[in-house]
């Protein structure tokens, strides 16, 4: 019971890493909110892990997140933890790269930081010790030519928090901000980058790239959550912590 006594709210939960650190966090006796721009799947996600509510949130959108914030503060008489997790990747080059794709990456995986930081710091302020978790990427330290935008808004995302952190520090005693940054997890959005594959298939092929030789389970990202949300880490803030399997090690 790591997280006895934290109240979480977790964005772009309804699946993958976001649904993975609630499960986790919720069995270390935090209460979740479980949030996502795809609500139907968030109920079901939040039924899955029973006794925790599920709330729809764009996390591109500065008046969902007021209500949103305002909601789970409620339901939890509080809130202590922000894992900003909700992100998408569309793959393209500086050169084939259109506009929209560019903005809508920009919104969604830092836009959504800045808004959701901004939103939930007084909140996070009055139920202080608190622990804000972007997750970030090994993208945002390591380039691909295919990943233009995408790198760019996950290093974006790493200095943010350390923004954030000092500010905090500052304005705000208690609150700590801390990044995430995995290299590829097993979930939907890998498919995304290598659908022309077999899944497995292409799952065999980024493990060939990871010194470890797999890639990462939700559960390797969860476990890092539930540090950083914990007190265990509360000397931690603007640090960043890589779950790379090594590769950022070459
Ligand atoms: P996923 O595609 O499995 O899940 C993403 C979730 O975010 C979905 O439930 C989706 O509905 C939600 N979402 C998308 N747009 C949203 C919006 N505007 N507002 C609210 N929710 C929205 O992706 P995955 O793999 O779980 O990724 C989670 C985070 O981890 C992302 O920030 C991603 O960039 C990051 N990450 C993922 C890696 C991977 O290999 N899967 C590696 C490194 C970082």
């Amino acid at each position: 019971m790591r997280l006895a006594g934290k109240k979480a709210l977790v964005t772009g939960a309804a699946r993958g890493i976001g649904l993975g650190c609630a499960r986790l966090m919720a069995q270390h006796g935090c209460d979740v909110v479980i949030t996502d721009i795809d609500l139907p799947e968030a109920n079901r996600a939040a039924e899955s892990l029973s006794g925790h509510a599920a709330i729809k949130l764009d996390v591109t959108d500065r008046q969902a997140w007021t209500c949103a914030v305002d909601k789970a503060s409620q339901l939890m008489d509080g809130i202590n933890v922000l894992v900003n997790n909700a992100g998408i990747i569309i793959p393209g080059t500086v050169e084939d790269l259109d506009e929209a794709a560019w903005d809508r990456t920009m919104n969604v995986d830092l836009k959504s930081v800045y808004l959701g930081c901004q939103a939930a710091l007084p909140v996070l302020s009055r139920s202080a010790p608190a622990s804000i978790v972007n997750i970030a990427s090994i993208s945002s330290m390591i380039a691909s030519a295919n990943f233009a935008a995408y790198n760019a808004a996950k290093a974006g995302v790493h200095m943010l928090t350390k923004s954030v952190a000092l500010h905090a520090a500052r304005s705000h005693p208690g609150v700590r901000c801390n990044s995430i940054h995995p290299a590829f997890v097993d979930t939907g959005m890998v498919d995304q980058v290598a659908n022309k594959d077999d899944p497995q298939v292409s799952r065999r092929k980024l493990a060939r790239q990871i010194p470890l030789g797999r890639i990462a389970t939700v559960e390797d990202v969860a476990w890092a959550v539930v540090y950083l949300a914990s007190n265990e880490s509360s000397f931690m803030t603007g640090s960043e912590l890589k779950l790379d399997g090594g590769v950022s090690a070459m």
